[in-house]
């Protein structure tokens, strides 16, 4: 679906992530592990289109995107939810959704949809965004994402800080769109845990070079734990 050929991508003159390989599956989750500073934010960045490789082809859907600019990958299918449970805090959770839905058809539709996959939205819908906590606000950065229909989710961390209660809603909702709605999902964590157990396939980035990938379920964990020495 998502394809890295041997992608070179980094900032200027620096090259953080050196001639990574791999591919996300059509449907499920792809899970990217590594520790911090590894350049997993980098190679999304790359894919997005917020960063331009030096090297290598970004293949989506059997078309090479690598030169495109960013709203063109949107359009052709990539949705993106970076790092930090970003979203606008001075407007309420609904006007969040109003500002990326109303641009499309069937907003309200649209909105709806997002609503019964993150209950805690519906509840939340009238209060600004920056008082929301941080695993509802990371909800919110997902649905967001989701209004633009990805054929392709590349998630950033988003369990990242929050609390475990939460964290479990968001792996369900994770699963539940992956099932229901047949997308496919670039998880990008540290831990070896949820995202591995559920991947159809794992890379392990070290240091900007990718030195693990398979299939991912249990069998892969102890692969990945030994990657990372945890
Ligand atoms: N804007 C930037 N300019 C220069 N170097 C950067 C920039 N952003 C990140 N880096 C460097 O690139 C390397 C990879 O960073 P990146 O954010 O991709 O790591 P990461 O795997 O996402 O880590 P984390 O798990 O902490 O989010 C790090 O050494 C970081 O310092
Ligand atoms: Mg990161």
């Amino acid at each position: 679906m998502l394809e890295f050929e041997n992608v070179s991508v980094g900032y200027g003159p620096t090259t953080v992530v050196q001639f990574a390989g791999f591919a996300v599956a059509r449907e499920g989750i792809t899970t990217l592990l590594g520790h911090n500073g590894a350049g997993k934010t980098t190679l999304l960045k790359g894919a997005v289109g917020l960063l331009k490789p030096s090297h290598g082809r970004i293949v989506l859907d059997g078309v090479e995107i690598t030169a495109l600019p960013a709203h063109q990958r949107i359009r052709r299918g990539l949705g993106y939810v970076p790092q930090g449970q970003r979203c606008f805090a001075e407007l309420s959770t609904l006007e969040n959704l109003r500002v990326v839905a109303d641009t499309g058809r069937n907003a309200g539709a649209r909105i709806e949809e997002q609503l019964r996959l993150f209950p805690v939205l519906r509840e939340f819908a009238d209060r600004q965004a920056g008082l929301l906590s941080g695993g509802q606000r990371q909800q919110l950065a997902i649905a967001r994402a989701l209004l633009l229909e990805p054929k392709v989710l590349l998630l950033d961390e988003p369990t990242e800080g929050i609390q475990p209660s939460v964290v479990t809603e968001i792996e369900q909702a994770i699963l539940r769109l992956v099932s229901e709605r047949g997308i496919s999902v670039l998880l990008v964590e540290q831990q070896v845990g949820f995202g591995l157990c559920h991947a159809e396939n794992f890379a392990v980035l070290e240091s900007g070079r990718i030195t693990q990938q398979g299939p991912g379920g249990i069998s892969a964990m102890a692969q990945a734990r030994a990657a990372l020495a945890i």
